[in-house]
């Protein structure tokens, strides 16, 4: 398999071009339990009615839209990403809604427009894993929430028990791939890895859990926490700043 030099340029291509079917497979591959998942996320931002949440790598809006749920009529969310493709879909959900107090724009995580102090919390889903400095991420995250926010992250992870770790190796390493096919055709991006190659990829070189946390107290959070779900294929990590 090709080397994936440029790593942003590849990560919006890829997501580009599975915009369409992002939602639907990320229901399939995550047996539903998704939104469970990201209840806890929501549960862990601290989030209350009135309050401004920031969802950053925001893709189709599924969490920014459960933050505005959170927030309510008088709160404010903004969700980001850089891929034109996923936005389009989050801006036609959020026109079918009617919603107000919740938009979306363009930008790059790793340099977030706007300024310090700014939210009550901020969220990331699934992002980390595909981000070119994670350590810079959090750091906005931290930067741009409120003096006792909460930066709220939520991403793949290897199962501690190993027997679930066993399993959980055949299916992200070969059935998601197998799956994943259905919606990228197995056709290469930039001609590298097809895109859902590439994410079952990326979590090979992405932090465990201990790693993830120690960038939270780098950033200057405290009361820094994470908890396994869906049998620790997944983490949920927060922190206060
Ligand atoms: C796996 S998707 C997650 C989408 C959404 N958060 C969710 O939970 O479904 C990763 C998203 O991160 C976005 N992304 C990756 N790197 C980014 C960056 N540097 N700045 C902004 N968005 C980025 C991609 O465009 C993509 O929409």
């Amino acid at each position: 398999m090709a080397q994936i030099n440029n790593k942003e340029q590849y990560v919006h291509e890829v997501f580009n071009l599975i915009a369409d079917d992002y939602d639907e497979m990320n229901n399939l591959m995550t047996w539903g339990m998704l939104k469970g998942w990201q209840k806890l996320v929501m549960d862990k931002t601290n989030i209350t009615s009135g309050g401004k949440g920031l969802d950053v790598c925001c893709g189709t809006g599924e969490m920014a839209f459960q933050l505005k749920e959170r927030v309510g009529a008088t709160g404010e969310v903004v969700g980001l990403d850089f891929t034109e493709n996923m936005l389009q879909i989050a801006n036609a959900k959020l026109k079918q809604s009617s919603l107000t107090g919740l938009s979306f724009v363009q930008g790059d995580a790793m340099a977030l427009p706007f300024a310090d102090n700014t939210f009550d919390a901020a969220t990331n889903g699934f992002a980390l894993r595909n981000v070119l400095d994670i350590q810079k991420v959090i750091s906005e995250m931290a930067r741009v929430v409120k003096s006792g926010g909460r930066v709220v992250c939520i991403d793949v992870s290897r199962p501690k028990n190993l027997f679930c770790r066993a399993f959980f190796n055949v299916y992200y390493f070969k059935v998601v791939p197998i799956l994943g096919h259905l919606v990228d055709k197995n056709k290469a991006v930039g001609g590298k890895f097809p895109a859902y190659t590439w994410l079952a990829e990326s979590l090979k070189t992405f932090p465990d859990q201990e790693k993830i946390k120690q960038m939270y107290l780098n950033a200057g959070l405290k009361d820094v926490h994470y908890q396994g779900v869906g049998f620790g294929a997944a983490t949920v990590y927060w922190g206060s700043k």
